[in-house]
């Protein structure tokens, strides 16, 4: 015998809420979660190994509860002349996000996004009995700065999510709309930069309007660009208050010495881990041409994917290349699809099946 949800003894404000579940299926082109489809390379797989091998020596001891190498090995990596004290870092970005909805949201209070966003926001927030409020953005998903700081100087929020480049539309955000939000609000302001690599090389990126905002936090994961959404490392760069914020919500031990010693090992390799991230910047504009060459609005991306429009029948499209062994998103907005880009094989595996529907 089974129970039902609905017979548990459940939050109330859970009930009738549908877990994050994008399909995994074996399909041989897996194009659905913006992954980077390259494995990592032999010679930094090696070195990750040893390092793993080393903190197996001490596995009957609990990790460094601070992952103070780690918080080192980001902050270089970042630049900025940010310092270990202004990191923070968790199992993926999604885990770090949740530190914060924990230490800046919860019952009572709200968090804010431009929808569409991230999925996993609204979900996050409630799951830390907090509201979730939507705004909305402009043409082709774009914000102004006079129109999002009125969105967010009229919603209050204690949380603001922005997400630059934004998922699942690829669109940038200008660091001026960031600015504007952060004066508008009294809360926390995120800046979700999961896919900041694959943006222009000479933009900047949120980490420099950093000083003198003690409000503001950029997250990134090694997910994206990194080639490590398996290993489940997110980070985030803020003021060393808000650090101490996070330190109170955290479990102790959070992250094992298994990801730190793995995590430490390819962040010593960024230049090798980062070495595809031009090749799937070529296959995300290869798409994005292809597309539109076969009559489909591809919206602009800076990101490892591309959202495209004018998809008569979404549904139908995305089972005829799941019928052809390719697996897209069908994220729910209308008449659109989302294709992550993959190595130059896989991009002509879904370019193909696409022109064939
Ligand atoms: C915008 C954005 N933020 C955060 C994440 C979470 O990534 P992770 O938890 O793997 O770091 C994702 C994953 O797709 C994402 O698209």
């Amino acid at each position: 015998m089974t129970a039902r949800l609905e017979d548990l003894p459940i939050r109330d404000d859970l009930r009738g809420l549908t877990p994050y579940g994008a399909p995994q299926v074996p399909l041989p082109v897996a194009l659905n979660v913006n992954e980077n489809t390259h494995p990592v390379p032999p010679e930094v797989a090696d070195d990750i190994l040893d390092g793993i091998g080393q903190a197996l020596g001490e596995i009957n001891r609990y990790p460094d509860r601070e992952f103070t190498a780690l918080r080192e090995g980001f902050a270089d990596y970042l630049g900025h002349s940010l310092t270990r004290d202004q990191i923070w870092a968790a199992n993926g970005s999604n885990e770090v996000l949740q530190h914060v909805l924990q230490a800046f949201g919860g019952p009572g209070r709200t968090a804010f996004g431009f929808a569409p966003t991230y999925s996993m926001y609204p979900l996050l927030t409630r799951a830390t009995g907090a509201e979730f409020l939507a705004g909305v953005r402009g043409v082709d998903y774009t914000l102004s700065t006079e129109d999002a700081a009125a969105q967010v100087d009229g919603a209050r929020p204690d949380i603001v999510f922005l997400c630059a480049p934004n998922n699942p539309t690829g669109t940038p955000l200008p660091l001026d709309v960031i600015e504007a939000v952060y004066d508008a609000s009294h809360g926390i302001v995120i800046v979700d930069e999961a896919y900041w690599e694959f943006a222009p090389r000479e933009e900047r990126s949120a980490l420099t309007l950093l000083p003198g905002r003690e409000r503001l936090v950029v997250s990134r994961t090694m997910s994206k660009a990194f080639a490590f959404a398996g290993a489940r490392v997110g980070y985030l760069a803020a003021d060393p208050a808000v650090i101490d914020a996070l330190r109170l919500v955290r479990l102790p031990y959070h992250l094992s010495a298994l990801t730190q010693a793995a995590a430490s090992a390819a962040l010593r390799h960024a230049p090798t881990m980062l070495q595809m991230v031009d090749e799937i910047v070529a296959q995300r504009d290869r798409i994005s041409a292809t597309v539109e060459a076969l009559g489909y609005t591809p919206h602009e991306s800076w990101s490892n994917f591309v959202l495209f429009s004018g998809v008569e029948d979404p549904a139908a499209t995305w089972q005829a290349l799941y019928d052809q062994g390719v697996l897209i998103r069908d994220v729910g907005i209308p008449r659109s699809l989302r294709v992550s880009a993959g190595t130059e094989q896989e991009t002509t595996a879904f370019l193909d099946a696409l022109a064939s529907v």
